[in-house]
C-alpha cells in the first residue's frame, strides 16, 4: 500500500507539472537518464571513431522513431588515433629516467613505438599576447643546431579569460541570482580549451625539430590531464604534421628545466604511437513539422564529436527536446543539426552543413545552440597543506554561459529565454553575454562552430556553452563524475519553455 502511493505520486508529480510548464515528465527523464549512462559507457567519440558513429545513428533512428524527417551528411576524414605515448630523458651520469606525461599534443605527429631521440634544448615559454592569444614569437629557438636533431622544451601557460573586461557585455543573468553570484565573470582561469595555440610545426620541422616537450603552468597535473588542445591539424585532409609532442605537468617541467640548465641531460626518447587512417562519420539533420503548414523554424544546434559526456551530450539533448515536441507540437518546424568536426584539428569544417543546406539556415526565425549541460565546476583550489594547487569539485554548477548578439534584433529572444529562468534553482547561475566589438576587433563568439557565424547574421541566435577546466579533456571515467543530471533536465526544461514561448509568439504573428 505505502510502496504504491509513494510510487504513484513519484511518476504522478512530474505529469501534474506538465500541465501548465513545458517540462520533461517522468519517462522522458528516466530515458535521458539511460542515453547518457549507456553512451558513457562505451566511451568517448572522437570524430569518426566507432563510438560517434554509434551514437549519431541512434539519435538519427530514434528521431526517425519519433516522427522526424531525418537525413545525414556523410563525411570521410582523415582521423589521428593517439594510442601509446611516453616519455624517457636518458641522463648524461648514464640513468634513464622515465617521466609522467599529461597527454599528447593533438595531431603533432606520429612517432611510431620506437618514438623518436635526441638532445633536448629548453625554448623558453609559449607566451600569450596581451589578449590572451598565443604569441610564437616569444619562443627562445637559439638553440637549435643546424642540420641536427633537436627536441625542443618550453612552458605553455594558459589563457585567463575575464568577462567583465570591455570586450563582453552582460545583458542579463538568470532571473533570482545577480553578477555578484557568479564571480567566474571576472576571473574564468584554466579554461584550457580556450588556448587555441598554433605551433609551426612545418617551420619547427625544417630547423630540425624532432620532438616536443610542452609543460603546463598554472595548474594542477589533474587539471591538466589529457587536455584535447590545441585542436589545430597539418592543413588540407589527409596531412600530418611530423613533430611528436607531448605535455608534462608543471613539477615534471621544472625538473626537466633544471637538468636542461645544469647540462644533466643527454637526449630524450618522445614516443607517440598515432597513427592517421580515413573513418566515416556524419552530420545528423531532423526535421519535425509544426502545424503552421509553413517553411518558417527554430533552428537547434549542436555538435556530436568529443571526449567526455559532458561535452558531446548535446546530441542526446537535442533529442529529447525532438520526442517532446514530437508529442506536443508547436505551429513553428524545429530543425535539429548535430555536426561532426568539432574535434577533427579543422580537417572536417563541422560548418559544411550550411552551404549544403542552405534551406535550413533560411528558413531559421531564431538559431539555439545547445552544449554541455549538466557541466559540474571543478578548479584548482590552494590547499593548506600542499604547496600546489588540488583539483576538485567546488560544490557549484560550471556557469551556464550564453553567447548573444548585442542588437536590438534580438530583443525577443533575449528576454523570452531569461523568462524562461523562472523557478530555476538558483545554482544555474545563467550569464548572457554579447561579445563586442573593441577597436575594430570583434571578441570570440565561443561554440559549436558556426555558432559565430548565426550569432553574427540576421537570424537572431544565443548559444548556450557552459565550459569547465576538463571541457575537452579525456577522463578515465568519460566525465560521468562531472555530470549532474538533474540539471540536464533543467536546463533542457529552460529550452523547452523558450522554445513554447517563441512558438506563442510565431502563432500570434509577432515573432
Ligand atoms: C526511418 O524509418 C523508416 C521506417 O522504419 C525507414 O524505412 C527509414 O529508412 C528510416 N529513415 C532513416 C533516415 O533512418
Ligand atoms: C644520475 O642522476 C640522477 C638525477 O640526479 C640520479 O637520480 C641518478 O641516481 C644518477 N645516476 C647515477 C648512476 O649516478
Ligand atoms: C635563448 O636560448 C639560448 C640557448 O638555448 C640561450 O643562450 C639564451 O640565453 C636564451 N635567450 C633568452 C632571451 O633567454
Ligand atoms: C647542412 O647539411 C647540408 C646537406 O648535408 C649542407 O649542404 C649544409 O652546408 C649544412 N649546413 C650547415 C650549417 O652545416
Ligand atoms: C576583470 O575585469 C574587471 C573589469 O575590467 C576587473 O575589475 C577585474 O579585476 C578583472 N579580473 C581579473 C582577475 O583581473
Ligand atoms: C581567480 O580564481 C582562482 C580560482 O579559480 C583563484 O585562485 C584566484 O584567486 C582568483 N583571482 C582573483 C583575482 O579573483
Ligand atoms: C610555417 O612555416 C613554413 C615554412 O617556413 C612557411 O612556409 C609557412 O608560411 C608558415 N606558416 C605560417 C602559418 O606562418
Ligand atoms: C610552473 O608554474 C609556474 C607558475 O605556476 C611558472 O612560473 C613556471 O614557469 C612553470 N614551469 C614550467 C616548467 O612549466
Ligand atoms: C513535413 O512537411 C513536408 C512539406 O509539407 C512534407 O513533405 C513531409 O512529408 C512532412 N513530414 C512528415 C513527417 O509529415
Ligand atoms: C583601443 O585603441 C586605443 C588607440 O590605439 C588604445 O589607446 C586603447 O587602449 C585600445 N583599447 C583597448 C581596450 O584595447
Ligand atoms: C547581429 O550582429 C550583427 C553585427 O555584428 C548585426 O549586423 C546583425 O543584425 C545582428 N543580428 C541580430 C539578429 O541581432
Amino acid at each position: 500500500m505505502f510502496w504504491l502511493s509513494f510510487a504513484a505520486i513519484l511518476l504522478l508529480a512530474p505529469l501534474a507539472l506538465r500541465a501548465d510548464t513545458p517540462g520533461l515528465d517522468q519517462e522522458q527523464q528516466q530515458r535521458l537518464s539511460d542515453r547518457l549512462y549507456q553512451t558513457n559507457l562505451r566511451g568517448p567519440r572522437w570524430t569518426g571513431n566507432e563510438n560517434q558513429n554509434t551514437l549519431t545513428s541512434l539519435v538519427a533512428g530514434s528521431m526517425n522513431l519519433t516522427g522526424l524527417d531525418v537525413d545525414t551528411l556523410d563525411y570521410t576524414l582523415f582521423r589521428w588515433d593517439p594510442q601509446w605515448w611516453c616519455l624517457s630523458i636518458h641522463l648524461t651520469n648514464g640513468t634513464t629516467i622515465g617521466v609522467p606525461t599529461t597527454g599528447y599534443w593533438p595531431y603533432s605527429g606520429d612517432s611510431g613505438l620506437a618514438g623518436v631521440t635526441a638532445p633536448v634544448i629548453d625554448a623558453g615559454s609559449f607566451g600569450l599576447l596581451p589578449d590572451q592569444d598565443a604569441d610564437p614569437s616569444t619562443l627562445n629557438l637559439t638553440g637549435i643546431q643546424s642540420n641536427s636533431s633537436t627536441i625542443i622544451f618550453f612552458d605553455n601557460p594558459s589563457p585567463t579569460h575575464n568577462y567583465s573586461d570591455p570586450g563582453y557585455r552582460l545583458l542579463g543573468t538568470s532571473r533570482n541570482i545577480g553578477a555578484s553570484a557568479i564571480p567566474e565573470l571576472g576571473n574564468l582561469t584554466n579554461p584550457h580549451w580556450q588556448s587555441a595555440k598554433t605551433l609551426n610545426f612545418t617551420l619547427l620541422k625544417e630547423m630540425g625539430v624532432v620532438g616536443v616537450i610542452a609543460s603546463w603552468v598554472h595548474t594542477s597535473d589533474e587539471d591538466a590531464a589529457l587536455q584535447f588542445l590545441p585542436n589545430d591539424g597539418a592543413p588540407g585532409s589527409n596531412s600530418l604534421y611530423d613533430v611528436p609532442a607531448l605535455y608534462v605537468g608543471n613539477s615534471t617541467g621544472e625538473m626537466i628545466r633544471g637538468f636542461i640548465r645544469n647540462n644533466q641531460i643527454a637526449s630524450a626518447t618522445v614516443v607517440l604511437s598515432a597513427p592517421s587512417y580515413f573513418a566515416d562519420t556524419q552530420t545528423v539533420l531532423g526535421h519535425l513539422n509544426g502545424t503552421a503548414d509553413t517553411d518558417d523554424s527554430i533552428l537547434l544546434y549542436t555538435h556530436s564529436d568529443g571526449p567526455s559526456i559532458v561535452e558531446e551530450n548535446g546530441p542526446i539533448v537535442l533529442l529529447t527536446i525532438a520526442e517532446y515536441f514530437s508529442k506536443d507540437k508547436p505551429s513553428i518546424n524545429l530543425d535539429f543539426v548535430i555536426t561532426t568536426g568539432h574535434f577533427s584539428g579543422h580537417h572536417l569544417d563541422e560548418s559544411l552543413w550550411m552551404a549544403e543546406r542552405p534551406d535550413i539556415v533560411a528558413n531559421a526565425k531564431i538559431a539555439i545552440a545547445c552544449e554541455h549541460f549538466g557541466a559540474l565546476e571543478w578548479k584548482d583550489q590552494s590547499s593548506p597543506s600542499k604547496s600546489t594547487p588540488v583539483y576538485k569539485a567546488t560544490g557549484k554548477l560550471e556557469p551556464m554561459w550564453t553567447m548573444a548578439n548585442d542588437s536590438k534584433a534580438s530583443d525577443v529572444l533575449h528576454q523570452l529565454y531569461l523568462d524562461a529562468f523562472t523557478g530555476t534553482p538558483d545554482s544555474l547561475r545563467m550569464a548572457l553575454l554579447a561579445p563586442e566589438r573593441l577597436n575594430g576587433t570583434r571578441s570570440m563568439w565561443y561554440g559549436v562552430g558556426g555558432a559565430g557565424t548565426l550569432g553574427r547574421s540576421n537570424i537572431p541566435t544565443i548559444g548556450i556553452i557552459p565550459q569547465p577546466d576538463y571541457l575537452w579533456a579525456s577522463m578515465v571515467d568519460g566525465g560521468w563524475s562531472k555530470l549532474d543530471i538533474g540539471t540536464v533536465v533543467t536546463q533542457i526544461n529552460v529550452i523547452l519553455k523558450l522554445v513554447a514561448s517563441l512558438d506563442a509568439q510565431y502563432a500570434n504573428g509577432t515573432l
